[in-house]
């Protein structure tokens, strides 16, 4: 195993009815300010919980926060939070708001453009505390410190972090997931299997205690992620995925082992030129990046084909492409199509995907930083169609 530091602040409020603790959370006398995203929270009545959470306290609002998050949007709120003087910021929503608030957070105090703090991965000194309430298991920004924000006028889909990002606390109520349509729920399950993928399957680190977490992790999307689908208000599912998905993504797995963020870094592309949601991209290109690294990661192959699978006998290339295949399958179970043709888009794409690649220096992407724009190449042309 590697060497790690691991700390990880965020305050988990789990279960039903945790949203009306979160008050506790938020100091007295604070300023806050609630972002959410296009309405969804107004309709299930997730609002109005955390109106009633935060009864007696200033509140004002920014919502319209979008799926994806811009600059252009969240620099709106950036001026609404200095004009007012906001002390606290109170995500309500799935990971897009969550995000888009972290980088408000951070923008609100950064001295100059804050672009830069996606595009030159400036310093951040300072960042006002937030906290979240969760309606989509899946992205684990709930108890991370990441966010991704996407720039429209230029296409660009950027990646930061800082720890004065970790949201101060998280409620995480399950039934919050109750309206989800079928599309988010088979995203979430997608999104978070991949987030254990890209942290597991690279290459043996004699690291026990994390292959068996994010193999119980893995297992655990493939059993109760089609259950969520067949019965949206299953509780025990809605909180098996979502714990599942904050695990994924919160440190826990990855420390002290190598990862392999190709996946997320080409699929980020394919959202930034094409609009396609975060897992569908996933969902097309996690496949032929296992397929297209199969010798380089040959021996976690076998083992997620064992242990995952239950293929554990016969010939090692058949197990791992039936270990591929059914990962494939997993997600066209949860409703999310592999290929890029099932989204109208064709070969054609694939020049313009790697233009991005190359432009945003991701020429060496990978566990063993050698998936070249050679590499790509081959990943997208067989994500085209089967
Ligand atoms: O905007 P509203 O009206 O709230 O509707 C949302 C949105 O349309 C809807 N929704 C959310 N909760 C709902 C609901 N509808 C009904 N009932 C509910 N309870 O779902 C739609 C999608 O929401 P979004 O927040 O965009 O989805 P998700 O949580 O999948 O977030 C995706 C974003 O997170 C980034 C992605 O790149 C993408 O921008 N990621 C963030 C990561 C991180 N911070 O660590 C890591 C991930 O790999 C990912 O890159
Ligand atoms: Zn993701």
């Amino acid at each position: 195993m590697r060497n790690f530091t691991f700390q990880n602040p965020t305050k988990i409020l789990f279960g039903k009815d945790q949203i009306a603790g979160i008050a506790r959370e938020i100091p007295d006398g604070q300023r806050i300010l609630l972002t959410c995203g296009g309405g969804s929270i107004r309709r299930n009545g997730v609002y109005d919980q955390v109106m009633a959470a935060l009864a007696g306290r200033e509140v004002l609002e920014f919502a319209g926060i979008e799926p994806n998050p811009t600059y252009e949007t969240l620099m709106e709120a950036v001026r609404l939070v200095r004009e007012q003087q906001v002390d606290f910021l109170l995500a309500v929503g799935g990971g897009s708001v969550i995000d888009g608030t972290k980088f408000i957070a951070a923008a609100a105090p950064f001295a100059g453009d804050p672009w830069a703090i996606l595009a030159e991965r400036a310093p951040i000194e300072r960042a006002l505390p937030l906290g979240a309430v969760l309606t989509l298991p899946a992205t684990g920004s709930e108890m991370n410190c990441f966010a991704v924000v996407t720039r429209r006028a230029s296409q660009d889909k950027m990646a930061f972090g800082h720890p004065l990002l970790y949201p101060r606390f998280a409620a995480l109520d399950p039934t919050a997931t109750f309206t989800l349509p079928p599309r988010q729920i088979g995203n979430g399950a997608v999104d978070a299997f991949a987030h254990v993928m890209e942290q597991y399957l690279t290459y043996p680190v004699n690291a026990p205690v994390q292959d068996r977490f994010a193999e119980g992790l893995l297992l655990t999307l493939i059993e109760e992620g089609p259950k969520a689908l067949a019965n949206p208000e299953d509780y025990d599912a809605r909180a098996n995925l979502m714990w599942c998905a904050t695990l994924a993504l919160n440190g826990l797995i990855g420390a002290g082992v190598p990862d392999d963020w190709t996946t997320h870094m080409i699929g980020h592309e394919i959202t930034a030129l094409h609009g396609l949601d975060h897992a569908q991209t996933l969902a097309i290109v996690l496949p032929n990046v296992l397929a297209a690294r199969r010798e380089r990661k040959r021996e976690k192959l076998l083992q997620y084909a064992a242990r995952v699978w239950g293929l554990s006998a016969g010939d090692e290339n058949e197990r791992i492409d039936a270990a591929i295949a059914s990962t494939r399958a997993f997600f066209e179970r949860m409703g999310v199509k592999t290929y890029l043709r099932d989204y109208g888009i064709g070969t054609d794409a694939v020049a313009p995907l790697l233009a991005q690649l190359e432009r945003h220096g991701l020429t060496a992407l990978g566990e063993h930083q050698d998936v070249d724009l050679a590499t790509s190449r081959i990943i997208l042309e067989a994500s085209v169609a089967p």
